[in-house]
C-alpha cells in the first residue's frame, strides 16, 4: 500500500523547487510583468497537472526529475488559462488561489500580458525539450494541441458561448467538459506515455476521464465547496448561468455521475501492466476533493 499524500508531496515538492528557481531567474522588463507571472505562478494550487507528469513518467520507469522543463510548461499554460478565465470579460473572479485574482492586483492590461506571456514562456520550454529527440517533439505537439484552439480554448470558448443560454443540453456540457478541462488534464499523462513508448491509449483515455471528473468536482464544488477550501467565490456559475453538471443533471446526478466517471477511470488502469497504484489512489483523491 503506498502512502499517496507522502507520494503526491513528493512529486509536487520537486515541482515546486524547480518552478521556484524557474521563477527567480525570470528577468521580463518592465518589472510588472515579470512580477504578474510570478504572482499567479507561485500562489500556490494543486499542482495535479506536473504531479500526473511527474507520476506517469515514474511508473513508466522513466528519470522524472529530468524532465521539469514540460511539467513548468504544463502549469504554465494552466496557469495562464487559470489568468484569462477570471477576467471580467470572462468569469469575472475576483479570487484565486484563496488570493486576489492577477488582475485585481495588477490591473486587467497586465494581467492579460501576464497570461500571454506565460503561454509563449511555456513554448520556448517545450522548444527547448523538443531538442532532446522526437519523442519530445511529440509530447511537445501533444501539450499544444491540448492546449489550443482544438483543445482548452475550445472548451473556453464554447463555456463563454453557453454562459446564460436556455440550452441545457448534455452534448455541449460534455463538449466543454472535454476540452476546457479534458484535454489540459489528459496532455500530461499523454506526454509520458509519448516519451516513454509506454500505454498511449490506455493513458490518453484515462486522461480524458480523469478531466470529466475532475470538471464534474469542480463544478459540484462551486455549490457545496467553502471559500476557506477552494480559495474561489462560490455559488458563481448558478449566478451567471453557466453550463454545468449542476445545472444538466441537479446535484445529487451530478455526484452519482462522478461516481460513475471515477469507476470508468480505475478500470482503463486494469488495462496498464505497471504500477499503477498511485493513479488509483489518484482518482479517489480527485473524487473526494474538497478543494
Ligand atoms: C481549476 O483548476 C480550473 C479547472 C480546470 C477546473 P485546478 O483546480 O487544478 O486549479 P489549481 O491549479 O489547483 O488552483
Ligand atoms: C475553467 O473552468 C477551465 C479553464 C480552462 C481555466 P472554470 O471556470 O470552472 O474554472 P474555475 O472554477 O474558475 O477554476
Ligand atoms: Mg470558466
Ligand atoms: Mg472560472
Ligand atoms: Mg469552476
Amino acid at each position: 500500500m503506498i502512502d499517496f499524500r507522502v507520494k503526491y508531496a513528493e512529486y509536487a515538492d520537486a515541482f515546486e523547487a524547480a518552478l521556484k528557481e524557474y521563477c527567480d531567474k525570470m528577468n521580463f522588463q518592465p518589472s510588472v510583468l515579470t512580477d504578474s507571472m510570478r504572482y499567479s505562478l507561485l500562489l500556490g494550487g494543486k499542482r495535479i497537472r506536473p504531479v500526473l507528469f511527474l507520476s506517469a513518467l515514474d511508473a513508466f520507469g522513466a528519470e522524472w526529475k529530468q524532465e521539469m522543463g514540460f511539467a513548468i510548461a504544463l502549469e504554465m499554460i494552466h496557469t495562464y488559462s487559470l489568468i484569462h478565465d477570471d477576467l471580467p470579460a470572462m468569469d469575472n473572479d475576483d479570487f484565486r488561489r484563496g488570493k486576489p485574482s492577477n488582475h485585481k492586483v495588477f490591473g486587467e492590461a497586465n494581467a492579460i500580458l501576464a497570461g500571454d506571456a506565460l503561454l509563449n514562456t511555456a513554448f520556448s520550454l517545450m522548444f527547448e525539450a523538443a531538442a532532446k529527440g522526437v519523442e519530445y517533439l511529440y509530447a511537445a505537439r501533444c501539450l499544444c494541441d491540448a492546449a489550443g484552439a482544438g483543445g482548452m480554448i475550445a472548451g473556453q470558448s464554447a463555456d463563454i458561448l453557453y454562459t446564460a443560454s436556455e440550452e441545457v443540453s448534455k452534448d455541449e456540457l460534455e463538449f466543454i467538459y472535454e476540452h476546457k478541462t479534458g484535454n489540459l488534464i489528459a496532455a500530461p499523462v499523454t506526454m509520458a506515455a509519448i516519451l516513454t513508448g509506454e500505454y498511449y491509449f490506455e493513458m490518453k483515455q484515462f486522461g480524458h476521464d480523469l478531466g470529466f471528473l475532475f470538471q464534474l468536482t469542480d463544478d459540484i464544488l462551486d455549490e457545496t465547496g467553502t471559500f476557506g477550501e477552494v480559495g474561489k467565490t462560490l455559488g458563481k456559475d448558478k449566478a451567471s448561468g453557466k453550463l454545468t453538471c449542476v445545472k444538466v443533471y441537479g446535484l445529487q446526478a451530478s455526484e452519482l455521475q462522478a461516481d460513475l466517471y471515477a469507476e470508468k477511470c480505475h478500470r482503463i488502469l486494469e488495462a496498464v501492466n505497471k504500477n499503477v497504484d498511485f493513479f488509483h489512489a489518484l482518482i479517489d483523491f480527485v473524487r473526494n476533493r474538497k478543494k
